[in-house]
């Protein structure tokens, strides 16, 4: 059994959706594309699932999150792909791939030949069994990466509602799942061996004011620790947890946010990597010039950086699809591919949003006992990142600019003076 297609996406996720999309406004004709994803749902915005998905009243549901409404464009339900004759072909995994011949064998027995191959297979969580900890079968441990995990963890919170939870991470997924948790009348303890939560991004000062905030909630911090082990009853329900500094805390369920591993088994010996990912040139092209990687699974040259980079965020899951659609579509219109890293997170009535790069000195400014403060960051005599809580839409776009710019900053202490007016300025 076998069909053909020019066109073949293998994961339907965020960056699968945005090609979807993109591969209509350059023309693609009935027929052509084929999207084939192991979820049983058309692509949708993984973002939500930590945050509306989880909320108590009026949760965000599908179809509400397709793609791509994330970037305020068009929302692709199920019957968007039909009208564009998209052949979705979901619940169904690609089990093997072979880039010499440019075929794909799905867990359907069917062979799927391709012309072009763009590989969004994305992220898999990080095991508690991959720490050296059992439990992640059990029917209270939560992890958190699509659909099927999301409901879990809501049927979980509806059974703890004033119990307690133990968030083990202290990352973006932690932070959003704990806030959620709060949200939800469950008492939460964060577990996390670093001294500060988001460690990778925040600087002290700003991880303080989140957990100081978070701490305002209800939330306990459990910080330079880590769990050692989950204690169990009869029935394989997990009650508590021991951490390393031999204490015990009780609990009636977990979230695990100790990360995520890009999915690129399929291609290993077969393409190019670096830096854990599938190595590509600016035009999102791997080693084989018919199979483009896009989204998490991507280590692509990032010209702000001066370095390739693997992004796990979703703005690099939207425009790396968009532009690889476009090379492929379009190669003599399509400049090499030109990326401002850009992160962003919304927890309780929080808001923040971060570019560029957090390197060299940082000085920071604004109100930390109010709702609008932030950080930049200065590196080589230029300003290279920028992080702003609460700020607005004019801001926003003032920072991405004077970060992308790389304005430069001769006094340290005026930047600080200057403060967010440096970049509006600029
Ligand atoms: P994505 O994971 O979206 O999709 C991959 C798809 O491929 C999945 O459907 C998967 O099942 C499928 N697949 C994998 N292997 C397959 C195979 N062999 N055969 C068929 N299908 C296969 N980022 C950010 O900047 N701000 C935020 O607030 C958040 N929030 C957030 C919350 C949560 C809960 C998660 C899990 C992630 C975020 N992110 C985020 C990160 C962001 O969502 C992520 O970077 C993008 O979803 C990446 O898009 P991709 O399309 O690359 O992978």
């Amino acid at each position: 059994m076998g069909r053909a297609f020019p066109y073949v996406i293998i994961g339907g996720g965020v960056a699968a959706g945005y090609a979807a999309l993109e591969f209509t406004k350059k023309g693609l004709s009935h027929g052509e594309l084929c999207i084939i994803s192991d979820e049983p749902v058309a692509p949708y915005e993984r973002p939500a699932l930590s945050k509306g998905f989880l909320f108590p009243e009026a949760p965000s549901r599908l179809p509400g999150f397709h793609t791509c409404v994330g970037a305020n464009e068009e929302k692709l339900t199920p019957n968007w792909y039909k009208e564009h004759g998209i052949e979705l072909i979901l619940g169904t995994r690609v089990e093997s791939a072979n880039v010499r011949r440019k075929t794909l064998l799905t867990t359907m027995g069917e062979t799927i030949t391709y012309e072009f191959l763009i590989i969004a297979t994305g992220s898999r969580v990080v095991k508690l069994e991959e720490i050296g900890i059992n439990g992640s079968d059990a029917e209270n441990v939560c992890y958190l990466r699509d659909l099927a995990d999301a409901t879990k963890l809501v049927n979980v919170m509806q059974k703890c509602r004033n119990g307690n939870a133990i968030v083990i991470g202290g990352g973006y997924i932690g932070m959003e799942c704990a806030a959620s948790l709060v949200m939800n009348k469950i008492n939460v303890s964060m577990v996390f061996p670093g001294p500060y939560c988001m460690s990778r991004l925040f600087t002290p000062k700003i991880a303080s004011y989140y957990e100081d905030f978070y701490k305002s909630k209800g939330v306990n911090f459990i910080k330079g620790t880590s769990v050692s082990s989950l204690v169990f009853n009869s029935e394989g329900k997990v009650t508590g947890a021991n951490l390393k500094d031999g204490r015990q805390l009780p609990a009636d369920m977990i979230i695990v946010g100790i990360g995520a591993r890009p999915n690129t088994n399929l291609f290993t010996g077969q393409l190019t990597f670096e830096k854990g990912g599938i190595k590509v040139n600016s035009q999102l092209q791997s080693s084989n010039p018919s199979v483009y990687a896009v989204g998490d699974v991507t280590s692509f040259p990032v010209k702000f950086y001066g370095d390739t980079r693997r992004v796990e965020h979703v703005d690099a899951a939207r425009r790396t699809a968009r532009h690889a659609v476009s090379a492929i579509m379009d190669p003599k219109n399509t400049p090499g591919f030109d990326y401002l890293p850009f992160f962003y997170s919304r927890v309780f009535s929080l808001s923040w949003r971060f570019y560029g790069d957090n390197v060299g000195e940082v000085v920071h400014f604004g109100d930390f006992n109010g709702t609008k403060f932030g950080a930049l960051w200065r590196s080589n005599g230029c300003l290279v990142g920028c992080f702003l809580e609460g700020g607005g839409d004019d801001d926003y776009v003032a920072i991405a600019k004077a970060v992308r710019d790389k304005a430069a900053v001769a006094d340290l202490g005026e930047l600080e003076r200057a403060g967010l007016g440096f970049a509006v300025e600029v």
